[in-house]
Formats: structure tokens, C-alpha cells, sequence
């Protein structure tokens, strides 16, 4: 018999597209194994005020589909104070809670590992655009913010073909480049510029630019990460070294909002049904990863201080598609 009767859910963090099927995951999962579901408005800043609700199986219908999260989400700077985390820990005794599930980036599961001193038993999600977590191959937004950052270069593309100018397209990801190097293929782009690699070298990429246009390139794209920004100040510089019109577009947050993908609801499903039965099984205080095919929980300590490689064959397999 499994000892979780009620658990707490709380998004938080930057939102991101499939959040809100890994909570419909997570509350009827967890109702169908007669377990109790609390949800936690605005992440763990609701969390130290006590701001909930119950919640039932109804009160996830017609919520797959939409982007952002219905719990809604913060970032709580309380959280990072010692004060903050020991009032979290307090709020969730007071509501009988067995387990906590997290569902957000690094700085959330962050959050959730400072609890674990106090007492709460925790279990996150993989949930943020930025694809940032070494410890897992994929995180609940990336794809839906891939596909809308695509199609803005889809739609940029075509006024920089006719106008035969270079275009600049500026998204997120904080410190990764993993947006910027899949917009970049997808959108057949000739330069990434990204944090893992690089600073901006304002003249290879004059360059770079100068040699397409001579191979017979009438239009550029070139896609800048969040992590190097700088967009207009390359864009200023292409135009007054080559005379080319170069426009600058930061796509920010247009790219976390949308419809999710079908991709970003399976793994949100998924992940939100073994997060439960890793509960019910007794496993605490692990995060939900997706490895090498496979759904699986890791010891949240270890997860947080896995460290990958950056691989280059992205960025390789871009230059070569792109002469
Ligand atoms: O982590 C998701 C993300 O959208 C990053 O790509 C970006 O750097 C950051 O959040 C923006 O955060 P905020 O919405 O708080 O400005």
C-alpha cells in the first residue's frame, strides 16, 4: 500500500507550452489512484502564502490545449532565503501534503531540492523552453517553442527575400543555444551565434555575409541566442560596413506563449503519469527525465549536478547545410 494520500502541484518559473498537460497528467493520475491533488497558484510563491485550491478531475478538463499554466507562475525570490523555504516547508504540513510535485526549470528544481532538508518530499518536471538540463534529453516546451520561433523566420523570410536583405532573428533560451541552434536548421539559417561557442565577432560574420552574397545569396538570416544578444548593435554594423538593409527582430516572449505541440503534450503526459507512480512507489525526492527514449526518475541531487558536454555537431551539420 502506498503511503501518498495527498500531494501538492505547483508550476514555476517561466511558463512554458505543455505544462498544463503534465498537470492534467499529474491530477488524474493521481485521482485514479484515489490520491487527493492540491494545486499551488503562482509556484512556490503561492506556496509560502498559502494560496491553493483542491482539485479534481473536471478542474483539468479543456486545459491540454492551452498554453502557459493554469496554476499560474512566479519567481520567488523568497524561495532562495532560508526564511522562505523553511515557510514552504510549514505550508505544506499545515495542508497534510505527502509529496510536492515541481514542475519547472533549473531554478525551480532548485527550489524543490531546498525543501528536501525540511521534510517535503518532492518530485520535479522537466518544464521550461530553454532545454537547459543536462540531466535529460528533453524539456516540456522546447519543441512548441521551436516550431513558433520557425515559423517567425518563415514569415521573416519572405520580406528578406523580396527586399534582398539581411535579417537578424533574436530567441530566447537565457544561457543555451539549443533554440537558436534548432530555429537555426529548421530555418535554414547561414550563422548561429551562440553562447556555448561564441561572443559576437561583429566582422566574421560581415564575412561570412559578404562571402554568401558573391556565392549568389540574395538575402541573409542570421539567428543570435538570447545568451549573446547584441541583435541590433550586428544589425547597425552589417548595414553601415556593407550597405545591406539588415533589420534586427527580438522574437522575447512571443516564443513561450502558443498552442502546445503534440510533441510537448506527449512528453507533459508522460511525464506527469510516471512522476505519480514514482510517488506511489516511494520513490521521493527525483526528477522526472527523458533519456535515450525512455522516461525514467533520477535522484534529484545527482540530476542537478550532472554536467553534459557541449556538442558541436549541431553547429557543424548547420554550416554544411548552409553553404
Ligand atoms: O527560462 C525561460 C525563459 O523564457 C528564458 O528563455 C528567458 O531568458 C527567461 O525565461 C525570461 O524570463 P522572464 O519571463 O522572467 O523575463
Amino acid at each position: 500500500m502506498s503511503s501518498i494520500k495527498k500531494i501538492g502541484i505547483l508550476t514555476s518559473g517561466g511558463d512554458a507550452p505543455g505544462m498544463n498537460a503534465a498537470i492534467r497528467a499529474v491530477v488524474r493520475t493521481a485521482i485514479h489512484n484515489d490520491i487527493k491533488v492540491v494545486g499551488i497558484k503562482r509556484g512556490f510563491e503561492g506556496l509560502v502564502n498559502g494560496e491553493f485550491m483542491d482539485m479534481d478531475a473536471g478542474s483539468v478538463s479543456n486545459i491540454m490545449y492551452r498554453g502557459g499554466t493554469v496554476l499560474l507562475t512566479a519567481r520567488c525570490s523568497e524561495m532562495m532565503t532560508e526564511e522562505g523555504q523553511k515557510k514552504a516547508s510549514q505550508i505544506y504540513k499545515v495542508l497534510g501534503l505527502d509529496a510536492l510535485v515541481v514542475i519547472g526549470g533549473d531554478g525551480s528544481l532548485h527550489g524543490a531540492q531546498a525543501l528536501i532538508k525540511y521534510g517535503v518530499n518532492v518530485i520535479g518536471i522537466p518544464g521550461t523552453i530553454d532545454l537547459d538540463l543536462d540531466c535529460t534529453d528533453y524539456t516540456i516546451g522546447f519543441d512548441t517553442a521551436v516550431n513558433t520561433g520557425m515559423d517567425a523566420i518563415n514569415r521573416i523570410r519572405d520580406t528578406s527575400c523580396s527586399h534582398e536583405r539581411c535579417s537578424i532573428v533574436e530567441v530566447m533560451g537565457r544561457n543555451a543555444g539549443f533554440i537558436a541552434l534548432w530555429c537555426g536548421i529548421t530555418g535554414g539559417a547561414e550563422e548561429v551565434l551562440i553562447p556555448e561557442k561564441s561572443h559576437i565577432d561583429k566582422d566574421a560574420v560581415v564575412k561570412q555575409i559578404l562571402e554568401n552574397r558573391c556565392q549568389g545569396k540574395t538575402h541573409n538570416l542570421i539567428i543570435v541566442a538570447e545568451g549573446i544578444s547584441g541583435s541590433q548593435e550586428l544589425a547597425n554594423h552589417i548595414e553601415s560596413v556593407t550597405g545591406i538593409g539588415t533589420r534586427a527582430t527580438i522574437l522575447g516572449h512571443l516564443q513561450r506563449g502558443g498552442i502546445p505541440t503534440a510533441t510537448d503534450r506527449m512528453h507533459a503526459s508522460m511525464m506527469g503519469y510516471y512522476a505519480v507512480k514514482a510517488l506511489i512507489d516511494g520513490r521521493f525526492n527525483r526528477v522526472m527525465v527523458y533519456r535515450g527514449g525512455k522516461y525514467d526518475d533520477l535522484d534529484l541531487d545527482e540530476a542537478l549536478d550532472y554536467k553534459r558536454e557541449y556538442d558541436d555537431t549541431l553547429y557543424e551539420i548547420l554550416k554544411i547545410l548552409a553553404i
